[in-house]
């Protein structure tokens, strides 16, 4: 299965990804893209020998245009499954539907609490005393798509959103590559009368 990852800061999901399941499983990733020059995670794809490109907002006349030629490149490498990890965009409605119940993204707290940009100190300043990582597809809305998986932990007492972050980092290095090895070897499956329903087996 042919993999785009997009990231948009340090990549360290990419990284993952790329240390556990590349090249094992049928798992290969063929692309990484960035809305940021900067990002660390083109650095980690050029290490790893994996073509990456930057699709700047500036460079493009809006959103709709930047994420069709970000397509149009994704389908060109023959993309399969495109994973965000840390893209701190929303893809417009014309992207997804290039891909459909093919991209998914990882969210630091347990969905549908805690939804957006923020949310891990949304979660500690609510007071939360469990916390997670939720792997899900991406639809419209603001992580809102179907759930795929999800991890949780005890909050650390006396945790301030830095420290609850840092904990819950290794979840997600560990349910992201999962989800993707699943989704390769075709265990993953929506129901297809109850779309919101997805089967991991
Ligand atoms: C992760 O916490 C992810 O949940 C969120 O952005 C962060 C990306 O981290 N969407 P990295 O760039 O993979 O290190």
């Amino acid at each position: 299965m042919r993999v785009g990852v997009l990231a948009s800061g340090d990549g360290s999901n990419l990284q993952a990804i790329l240390d556990t399941v590349q090249g094992r499983g049928g798992v290969d990733v063929v692309a990484v893209g960035s809305d940021k020059p900067e990002a660390r995670a083109l650095r980690r794809a050029a290490a790893a020998g994996v073509p990456a490109r930057v699709f700047e907002l500036a460079g493009f006349p809006g959103r709709a245009a930047r994420d069709a030629a970000m397509a149009g490149w994704l389908e060109e490498r023959e993309v399969e499954l495109v994973v965000l990890a840390g893209y701190m965009q929303l893809l417009v409605p014309a992207f997804l539907a290039r891909f459909p119940h093919r991209v998914i993204n990882v969210h630091p707290t347990l969905l549908p609490a805690f939804p957006g940009i923020g949310s891990v100190e949304q979660a500690i300043a609510y007071g939360v005393k469990v916390a997670g990582v939720t792997v899900h597809f991406v639809d419209e809305g603001v992580d809102t798509g179907a759930i795929i998986a999800q991890k949780a932990i005890p909050v650390p007492e006396g945790a301030d959103a830095a420290a609850l972050r840092e904990a819950l980092r290794p979840l997600e290095h560990e349910l992201l590559p999962a989800v993707v090895a699943a989704i390769a070897r075709g265990a993953v499956a929506v129901d297809p009368g109850d779309p919101r329903h997805v089967r991991v087996t």
